[in-house]
């Protein structure tokens, strides 16, 4: 059902990447079903200067590229509900002209006061741009709602997330303000609420007295591409880790919700994070991993080295791998190690949560059969989405031989069920209003503060290793280490959910 209301979506950095590779096709696919409020303006602004016309006319090739399209005449339709305006982000004067171009547009698309600002600009205007839009007054909601929705990343470090949540927080309240983080938008990342709490056989044994340890990997196969010059301010953990990941973190470890209200489901990652163990400086080298990715040579072709990329300081520390075991001391949890890893340049693009079950306090069939391979639950986010449980089985034939038997189910079954896009499924939440799946202050502070001692240990200590290891391979050799138990170790993940080792399908 379409209970979207009438609005106006302005995108700033609309002549970017980002509008048309990913927000643009998704609120495009949203016209196509029908979900866009019966009136609705989208408004592109950026410093670039284009006509409406011009504007609508790279929108609709952005589509074509970027979606499958049968009838042309539905672009067509689409993009006339596009204009454009053009902005000098540091003039205030400017958005006095902006705020005239929305009070005029309201008035050709009799659309109220109800109103979005997508900021997808460079994070160095996330603080400037809300604050001028309130100097004229468009943070006000007595004529409508308004809403500011903000890309990662959401600061660089403790301090200037400390910052930018005093310049956003001084005009605007937290209600308005929607933190993107698209793998929340990943159908299979909520399936792992559904996972949880429609299922009464999984959560009596979701906590500590079941569960040996847990294990999320979130990997890419390729490099930084042409991301060189942003990627080297940044690194894995910030990048991947501060975000993507705690956040799955947060929903594989939260306690059931008392409803599907946001709050009520935002307040319990919340205490997940406030939970985590505090990293002390000391420890740093033992529990977090850092690697760099070195040329080498995948599949008979020479691959570059993370400092021979475009954009790249040949001198750089910046770290494309990082893993990291930590614990989240609370009554459901103490005890249980946390492994997480992320890089570039991995044999595979994956990402999975891998919950690995305590084995049978005697067991009966001694044989050579891995423990750590028993009894794992894989909820896979990415590609061949779906869950995988491993159980031992009998081995048909004489005596009590156990081998491991899965049991998967994979997303792809479900034939008939359009999967939607993470941008579509979160424009369409922040045009109704719906929370959820955004990432509020308190959550985006908590996860800084926990991974500061990584962040200023690896910038100042230099006694703490920066692992080089050959591109397509798992990683620095040395990650393994964290994982102290005998007979365990990191899941090789392959691009099959069943398959399970170094020499798979990748
Ligand atoms: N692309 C992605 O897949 C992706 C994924 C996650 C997060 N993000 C985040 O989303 C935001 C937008 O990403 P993007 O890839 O679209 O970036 P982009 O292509 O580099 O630029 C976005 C827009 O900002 C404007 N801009 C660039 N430099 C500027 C400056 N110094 N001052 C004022 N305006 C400037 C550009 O337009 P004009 O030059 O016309 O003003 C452009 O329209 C970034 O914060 C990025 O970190 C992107």
């Amino acid at each position: 059902m379409n209970n979207t209301e009438n609005q106006v979506y302005v995108i700033f950095g609309a002549s970017g990447d980002l509008t048309k590779r990913k927000l643009v096709p998704a609120i495009y696919s949203l016209f196509v079903q029908n979900l866009l409020p019966e009136k609705f303006a989208l408004l592109g602004v950026s410093r670039t200067e284009f006509s409406d016309n011009e504007f609508r006319a790279k929108m609709k090739s952005a589509i074509k590229e970027f979606k499958e399209i049968d009838d042309d005449s539905m672009v067509d339709e689409f993009i006339k509900k596009m204009f454009y305006t053009s902005i000098n982000f540091n003039e205030t004067a400017s958005y006095k002209n902006l705020n005239e171009k929305i009070i005029g547009l309201r008035k050709i698309t009799n659309i109220s006061g109800n109103t979005i600002f997508y900021l997808s600009t460079p994070p160095s205007l996330y603080g400037l741009i809300p604050q001028n839009l309130a100097a004229v007054g468009l943070n006000k909601q007595d004529d409508g709602w308004k809403r500011l929705i903000i890309e990662k990343p959401f600061g660089y470090d403790l301090k200037s997330a400390l910052k930018l949540k005093d310049e956003l927080l001084k005009d605007w309240d937290e209600e308005q303000l929607f933190r993107i983080d698209h793998y929340l938008g990943k159908e299979t990342v909520q399936n792992l609420l559904v996972t949880r709490f429609s299922n009464g056989i999984f959560e009596p044994l979701w906590n500590r007295n079941f569960i040996h340890h847990i294990e999320i990997t979130s990997s890419e196969n390729i490099g930084v591409e042409k991301r060189g010059g942003y990627y080297d301010t940044s690194g894995a953990l910030r990048d991947m880790v501060q975000n993507h990941l705690l956040q799955v973190v947060g929903l594989t470890a939260m306690e059931p919700p008392s409803s599907l209200q946001p709050i009520a489901i935002r307040n319990e990652i919340l205490k997940v994070f406030q939970s985590f163990r505090p990293i002390k400086k000391e420890d740093v080298k033992d529990i977090a991993i850092r690697g760099q990715y070195l040329s080498s040579s995948i599949k008979g072709k020479t691959v570059s080295g993370y400092r021979e990329e475009d954009g790249v300081s040949p001198e750089s520390v910046t770290e494309t791998y990082a893993a990291l075991k930590f614990y989240i001391d609370n009554w459901r949890w103490g005890g249980v190690p946390f492994y997480i890893r992320t890089g570039k340049r991995l044999p595979t693009r994956v990402t999975e949560v891998v919950i690995h079950f305590k084995q049978t306090p005697h067991f009966l069939f001694a044989q050579n059969r891995l423990c750590d391979d028993c009894n794992q639950l894989v909820i896979r986010i990415q590609p061949d989405e779906g869950i995988l449980l491993k159980i031992g089985m009998k081995t048909p034939g004489a005596g009590f031989e156990v081998q491991n038997a899965n049991m998967n189910f994979h997303y792809s079954d479900f034939t008939n069920q359009r999967i939607p896009s993470a941008y579509e499924r979160l424009l369409y939440d922040t045009m109704k209003g719906d929370a959820t799946l955004f990432a509020r202050t308190e959550e985006v502070l908590e996860a800084w503060k926990f991974l500061t001692p990584i962040i200023e240990c690896w910038k100042n200590d230099e006694d703490v290793p920066l692992f080089g290891y050959p591109a397509g391979t798992w990683g620095p050799e040395h990650a393994d280490d964290l994982i102290e138990e005998k007979e365990m170790r990191w899941r090789y993940p392959c691009k099959n959910l069943a398959d399970d080792g170094v020499y798979c399908e990748l």
